[in-house]
């Protein structure tokens, strides 16, 4: 190999080297929170579908967000159902949609028509499906914290 040859070479290897600590370094610096969606589901695809189906039949949407989702045209309050498993559990959630008075469980600061409904007349085959989705709804431990502050802040209206 001629001189010139190996300088060029070494003059490579010098840049892919630098890039890669770069590379190395940069990876370090970017938060967990900056590379996925915080929220997960461990439902089947069945019931992700059937329940979905039942969500909207009852018009949930109309009021909370789910995986972004949000009837645009009112501005309810409500907390999101994202990550709503990791923060109640399922015998909580059917309690609560079993309810002739959900208000008891949980107070509103709602006016009358903003708060969550009774859902007690609900067949329970569809309520089952409903709760076994909602407790299926998780999120990512490092993102719990804050799920619970901002949960706390639709609930209460202020910081908590
Ligand atoms: C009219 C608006 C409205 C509709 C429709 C509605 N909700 Fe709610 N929901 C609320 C509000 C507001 C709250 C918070 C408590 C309150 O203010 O009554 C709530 C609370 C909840 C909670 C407890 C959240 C928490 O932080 O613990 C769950 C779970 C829930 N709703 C599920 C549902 C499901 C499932 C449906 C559809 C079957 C539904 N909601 C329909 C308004 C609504």
């Amino acid at each position: 190999m001629r001189k010139g040859e190996k300088f060029i070479l070494l003059g490579i290897a010098a840049v892919v080297l630098t890039l890669m600590a770069k590379n190395a370094v940069h990876q370090e610096n970017v938060k967990e929170d900056d590379m996925e969606i915080p929220f997960y589901t461990t439902a089947s695809t069945q019931l992700n579908r059937d329940a979905m189906a039942v969500y909207h039949k009852y018009q949930c949407k109309s009021c909370h967000s789910l995986w972004t989702v949000k009837d645009m045209l009112r501005t309810v309050p409500a907390p999101a159902l994202d990550g709503i498993g990791s923060l109640r559990s399922r015998e909580w959630l059917a309690e609560y949609l079993a309810a002739k008075d959900p208000q008891k469980i949980l107070s509103s600061r709602l006016k009358a028509e903003f708060r969550m409904p009774s859902y007690a007349d609900m067949p329970p085959g569809e309520r089952n499906m409903l709760v076994d989705y909602l407790a299926s709804l998780r999120v990512k431990d490092w993102y719990l914290d804050e799920l619970k502050q901002s949960e706390c802040k639709k609930l209460k209206g202020e910081d908590c």
